[in-house]
């Protein structure tokens, strides 16, 4: 397996691609993640005799003066200004899974924008114990659900991978979520998620349809430490090289991220960003999100984005660099 890591150039393009960006028919997309909003209210103390222990533990001592709802503010602001045609958020919406968590989650989705433009996927948080996301997943379904028609009066089903089409423009998306030990932030995707994704892949490639995929893990190695790691990596980037993908988006590290997986069609972008609440401790840890310019012509799907970072000291939004080809 081959992957590169790249530190992500922010450069002018040339005016020719300007002119293109203009005058094609597109699609813009943007991509957040892990905003871990933390609310403990209307919990019980038996909630606490558990993993969440540990994440509460976590949360008084350090996570609390790393994340800030007045972030998410500016974050929500800013993007509506951007006009962006698809939100997507990838897990970790909760810190601890807790109910008060899931209703504020919930409540943050309904701001971005209606579920017909708004596709979420959980994270490992939001599965932090075994009844967090069987209690909490509700609150959330219309935001993580496919396209599949249901029974009139009946809720569509959750499950994964799930796919939204919205023109030629396909979602997959994925869950790595499940409850592990105390210390470790694990996700799996297990045999039966990695069949399906593969069926969709192969389905979707051979419409020549542009498939994104949302995965709370970072998929590729040297993003995350072991302990965070998604366990059956490996099953997921042979899978890749068979299929193909037109881009993966991630969440989980809290930093920038950007790694290229190589296969025989070419070069696989996998993407990752910072926590959306973040008020950042250094530069690379502060709330992000990124923008992502989608458009096809006769050399096939061409992507570029951007980056818009949070700035503490203005409370607000700005661009790291203008739009930028994604695979070099
Ligand atoms: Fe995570």
């Amino acid at each position: 397996m081959v992957v590169k890591h790249e530190e992500c150039r922010c450069e002018e393009l040339p005016s020719a691609m300007v002119a293109e960006a203009v005058d094609s028919p597109y699609f813009i997309l943007a991509h957040l993640s892990d905003p871990h909003f933390f609310s403990p209210t209307g919990s019980r103390m038996t909630d606490f005799f558990n993993k969440r222990l540990y994440g509460y533990l976590s949360w008084r001592w350090r996570r609390r003066h790393e994340h800030s709802d007045k972030v998410v503010s500016a974050l929500i602001k800013d993007l509506k200004c951007q006009h962006p045609d698809h939100i997507t958020v990838t897990g970790d919406l909760t810190h601890l899974g807790l109910p008060d968590e899931y209703r504020r989650a919930a409540e943050f989705l309904r701001l971005l924008g209606p579920p017909e433009r708004v596709t979420a996927i959980p994270g490992n948080h939001d599965a932090y114990v075994a009844s967090a996301w069987e209690n909490g997943q509700d609150l959330w379904r219309s935001y993580l659900v496919g396209d599949s028609i249901h029974p009139p009066g009946e809720n569509p089903e959750i499950s994964f991978p799930f796919i939204r089409e919205r023109g030629d423009v396909v979602f997959i998306g994925l869950s790595t979520a499940h409850p592990c030990l105390p210390l470790l932030a694990t996700g799996t995707l297990g045999k039966a998620q990695l069949q399906h994704l593969e069926a969709l892949l192969n389905e979707y490639g051979s419409r020549q349809q542009c498939r994104v995929i949302l995965i709370h893990h970072p998929p590729v190695p040297g993003v995350i430490s072991w302990r965070k790691r998604l366990t059956d990596y490996r099953d997921f980037c042979e899978l890749l090289q068979r299929q193909g993908a037109e881009l993966v988006l991630h969440g989980h590290a809290h930093i920038a991220s950007c790694s290229f997986l190589e296969t025989p069609a070419g070069r696989i972008p996998v993407v990752g960003v910072p926590s959306a609440s973040a008020i950042g401790r250094t530069p690379d840890r502060r709330s992000e999100y990124n923008l992502y310019h989608i458009v096809h012509n006769d050399r096939g799907w061409q992507i570029k984005f951007k980056r818009r970072r949070y700035s503490f000291s203005e409370n607000k939004f700005f661009e790291r660099g203008s739009w930028q080809p994604l695979l070099p």
